[in-house]
């Protein structure tokens, strides 16, 4: 039986850190600017508030301005607009972030779009969206879960994936459609499917990279894939695990990650894949926003 490489998105984000944290540091002694991050998290959603706490503690770590603001779930639509209207106009912050979900009577659309595009690190500005829908990946802020997991795609194929067939598990605007124009991007044949789509199995089983975001609890099984695929599991799902006899609330991917380690060429672990690198990738924004801000390259 063959066992697929656990791609260690842990270990690479940590690289990315240290090259992060360096370039940080360059940044405040030439120019006298510290990349800022300000998160913005609305209500008291328990997952949010795990992934803002990360966000957080990971640009401290990187020499960042960090900043959150809290706020209550009930908050009016006009005073949240109002405070991104001020972090758009504050000098210190260079990359601004929303954390979604939104309470139900806040409209998502209009408040994504009420960033700056210059410092929607999120990459979710109908700008941003345009830029790298129109192959503009350079000069666009791409959302980081996606470029995360381009990341560790190039790492197991290289960066150009011409004759390679890529499925995308999901049609969200977070990951499934940018996924899906980074990987066109690289020249890969791209495959978008979702919750209607007629036989998956048999359209994922043709794939020689698969990426799962769909939130379906280890719904991509090994007779769904290629011998020797790459697949990226974006999945985070909380779900009940017996360990030794004991029950207890964990996290599971998508993917069903014993079963399709028995037939792929390489899978990402959950946790310890997907989630470091899409952190790691919001720093690398930020650090662009402030380099382009001082005038420097991105
Ligand atoms: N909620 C889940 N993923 C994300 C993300 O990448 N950005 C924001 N703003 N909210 C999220």
């Amino acid at each position: 039986m063959t066992v697929a490489k656990r791609i260690d998105g842990k270990a690479k984000a940590a690289e990315l850190a240290e090259s992060i944290t360096k370039q940080s540091a360059a940044l405040l002694a030439e120019h006298g600017i510290k990349p800022g991050l300000a998160v913005v998290i609305i209500g008291e959603d328990p997952a949010s508030q795990v992934y803002v706490r990360n966000k957080k503690r990971t640009a401290e770590a990187c020499g960042f301005h960090s900043v959150q603001h809290t706020i209550a779930a009930d908050t009016s639509q006009s005073d949240v607009l109002q405070l991104i209207n001020d972090l758009n106009n504050d000098d210190a912050i260079h990359g601004i972030l929303v954390q979604l979900p939104l309470p139900a009577h806040l409209d998502e659309q209009v408040i994504t779009q009420a960033i700056k595009p210059s410092k929607d690190v999120d990459g979710f500005h109908f700008i941003n969206i345009g830029k790298l829908t129109a192959g503009l990946t350079a000069d666009a802020f791409v959302p980081c879960t996606p470029a995360g997991c381009m990341l560790m795609i190039e790492d197991e194929m290289g960066s150009d994936l011409s004759g390679k067939n890529a499925v995308v598990i999901g049609r969200s605007n977070i990951v499934g459609k940018p996924m899906a124009s980074l990987l066109l991007q690289a020249n890969a044949t791209v495959t978008i499917t979702h919750s209607r789509t007629k036989d998956l199995p048999q359209v994922v089983a043709a794939a020689d990279i698969i990426v799962a975001a769909v939130g379906r609890p280890d719904m991509v099984k090994a007779d769904w894939v290629k011998p020797g695929a790459v697949v990226i599991d974006v999945g985070i799902n909380r779900v009940e695990k017996t360990v030794d006899g004991e029950t207890k609330m964990g996290l599971t991917g998508d993917v069903d990650y014993d079963d399709v380690c028995t037939v792929a060429g390489a899978v990402t672990p959950v946790p310890g894949g997907v989630g470091p690198m899409t952190i790691i990738l919001l720093m690398a924004n930020t650090l662009r926003s402030a380099r382009l801000n001082c005038g420097l390259k991105g």
